[in-house]
């Protein structure tokens, strides 16, 4: 009997430890957050003491890589671990993000995702904040890349993007000034008075019936109404709010989405520690992409304008999770992860941030300044404080880590690009575990990363350059520089630089009199000719048809008026920016 009884306890004991040896998962990303905008990374006048806090009990990573320079892209390599191209998100040209809600791109259903993985593992599974990674594929709510496709159990947040239209303050949405562009010469008055004249010269000759000709002329008119409808309206069609699978805001308040978001993933955390399950939580923030509209709380309070208020108010989100966490006894077995999607938008002025010394910004795939992402990590259990890895990992190392940290293998059927960066965090390993990066604009490879396996260099080459503004490393005059085409050089031969001891890529190996350049050309060349084998024929999400608005696949609240609001009492979050 007592036999029994002791055997009884120590099952019960090795359950509840092994319960509590699983770690728990919460990624925080940014939105179009420079790397020169964070105080561990060197900037004395925005305040980010919970970022700098996670950096200082944790790890500081100094050359952490997007696989992107824009915010769609980027976002689906970070949960497949994978290169964009690989599945058919790396846009040929322009827009190389998702600009709009009605349309049929998305995430295609086949990749494994991060919280797919978790998911697999009996965790609890939440995104709180944006996706941008595709909604509906036939219909308004047949929702076939909604995040609960993707291993998400719980979704709060905006399908799209902030941004593009979302300011209620603007004067002038984008959609509205190309509308105007598109429309000026399109004289809206002449063409209709033609068709019509057309259509009742069709009918009097009785070349058609009433039915036919009433179908023509409303695909017609649609064909012409439809996109003026989409351009000027951005704001109610694009800046949408979900909770699950509902509409519940249209559109939506930016200034009060964080701190919503931020009593939502208290709630996650409290019920999560109730409920004694591990979980997985990304909380992916609006912050800092155009339109800033922080809560009125933050307004003001930073040296930075709206830009800085808007760090700041992230910032402050990050804190009350990270207190939330120690509340809870959670913090020593969570691994907790920040990183950017992208650079900061230059182009965009005061608003767009700084990539401290790196040039270029976002949309920028070869730059450092549109890749280079301001990253900490924290997990005491595996990670000293105080940790700084200064060797070349990236984005899409997050999904091997994750599934390193919970024994699952990888999936077999696929290239998987991220490797497992636990060894480097840890400090078992001192090299990166990548001997080469890919760095794409849209689907364009621009430059390559070659990690020796021995030695402490970090080779850059440039197989493409920018075209910027004379004095800076941007295109203002486009606002945003372009992939391909006549606003890029293609180098032949390549550009090189050695990033680790010149990481601002201001001197250039010489082609003729340095003897290291034709063997590093020469292996990366051969590097370049591997991986360009390994992709194969995908369907392209970002195919110029798939960007044309679709009225059929409009979500809408409150129908016909796509007007909703939801009623958060925020005064339990004690705001005081
Ligand atoms: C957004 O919400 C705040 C706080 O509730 C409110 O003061 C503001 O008027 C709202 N803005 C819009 C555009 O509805
Ligand atoms: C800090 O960030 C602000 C806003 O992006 C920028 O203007 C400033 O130059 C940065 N400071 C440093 C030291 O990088
Ligand atoms: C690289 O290693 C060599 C030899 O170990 C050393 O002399 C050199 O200073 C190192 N360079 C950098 C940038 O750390
Ligand atoms: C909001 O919640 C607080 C408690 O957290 C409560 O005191 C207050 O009355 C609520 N306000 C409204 C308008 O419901």
């Amino acid at each position: 009997m007592a036999r029994l009884v002791l055997f009884a306890f120590l099952t019960v004991v090795l359950t509840l430890s092994r319960g509590d040896d699983r770690p728990n998962f919460v990624f925080f990303v940014a939105d179009d957050l420079g790397i020169g905008d964070v105080g561990c990374f060197g900037n004395d006048t925005i305040r980010t003491p919970n970022i700098d806090s996670i950096a200082a009990k944790g790890a500081k990573l100094t050359q952490h890589l997007a696989a992107a320079p824009v915010c769609t892209p980027s976002r689906a390599a970070f949960l497949t671990g994978r290169y964009p191209i690989r599945y058919g998100m790396a846009g040929r040209d322009l827009p190389m993000a998702f600009v709009q809600l009605a349309i049929p791109s998305g995430l295609p259903r086949s990749e494994v995702t991060l919280p797919q993985l978790a998911k697999d593992h009996g965790y609890q599974t939440a995104l709180l904040g944006k996706w941008h990674l595709g909604l509906n594929c036939a219909w308004a709510g047949d929702h076939c890349h909604h995040p609960s496709d993707f291993g998400f159990d719980y979704f709060y947040g905006l399908p799209l993007s902030n941004g593009l239209d979302c300011d209620p303050e603007a004067k002038q949405t984008i959609g509205q000034y190309i509308a105007r562009l598109l429309y000026r010469h399109l004289r809206l008055w002449e063409i209709s008075t033609s068709i019509f004249v057309v259509i009742l010269a069709l009918k009097y000759f009785k070349y058609i019936q009433w039915k036919t000709l009433f179908l023509l002329s409303t695909f017609g008119w649609s064909l012409v109404a439809c996109p003026y409808v989409a351009l000027t309206n951005g704001r109610r069609l694009n800046c949408v709010m979900m909770r699950d699978d509902d509409i519940i805001e249209m559109p939506f308040n930016i200034s009060t989405i964080t701190p919503r978001m931020t009593l939502e993933a208290v709630r996650f955390l409290q019920e999560s520690k109730t409920k004694n399950e591990p979980f997985l939580l990304e909380v992916s923030y609006w912050n800092v992409h155009t339109a800033l509209v922080p809560y009125k709380e933050f307004r003001g309070k930073s040296r930075h304008g709206l830009y800085g208020d808007s760090v700041e108010e992230m910032d402050w989100s990050i804190g009350v999770v990270m207190a939330t966490l120690e509340r809870l006894g959670l913090t020593d077995n969570t691994f907790v992860y920040f990183t950017s999607d992208n650079g900061g938008h230059i182009e965009t002025g005061e608003e767009g941030g700084s990539n401290g010394i790196y040039k270029g910004g976002k949309g920028q795939g070869g730059s450092e300044g549109g890749i280079r992402m301001p990253t900490v990590v924290q997990w005491p259990r595996k990670i000293k404080p105080g940790t700084v890895v200064t060797e070349a990992t990236s984005q899409m190392d997050i999904f091997p880590t994750v599934a390193d940290i919970l024994k699952a293998p990888l999936p077999q059927d696929r290239v998987m690009d991220g490797r497992n960066i636990l060894p480097l965090l840890g400090g078992a390993l001192v090299t990166s575990p990548h001997e080469f990066l890919f760095h794409y604009c849209g689907g364009h490879l621009h430059a390559v990363r070659y990690m020796p396996r021995e030695g402490n260099v970090t080779w850059k080459a440039h197989f493409v350059s920018y075209n910027w503004d004379p004095g800076t490393t941007g295109c203002f005059s486009l606002r945003i520089c372009r992939c391909a085409g006549q606003e890029v050089t293609y180098n032949d031969p390549p550009l090189l630089y050695d990033v680790t001891s010149d990481p601002t890529e201001d001197r250039l190996i010489s082609v003729g009199s340095d003897p290291r350049y034709p063997i590093v050309i020469d292996v990366i060349k051969k590097a370049v000719e591997e991986h360009v084998d390994s992709l194969t024929e995908v369907e392209n999400q970002f195919g110029v048809s798939n960007f044309i608005p679709r009225p059929w696949l409009q979500e809408c609240c409150n129908f016909p008026f796509c007007d909703c609001q939801e009623n958060v009492n925020l005064s339990s979050l004690r705001i005081n920016g």
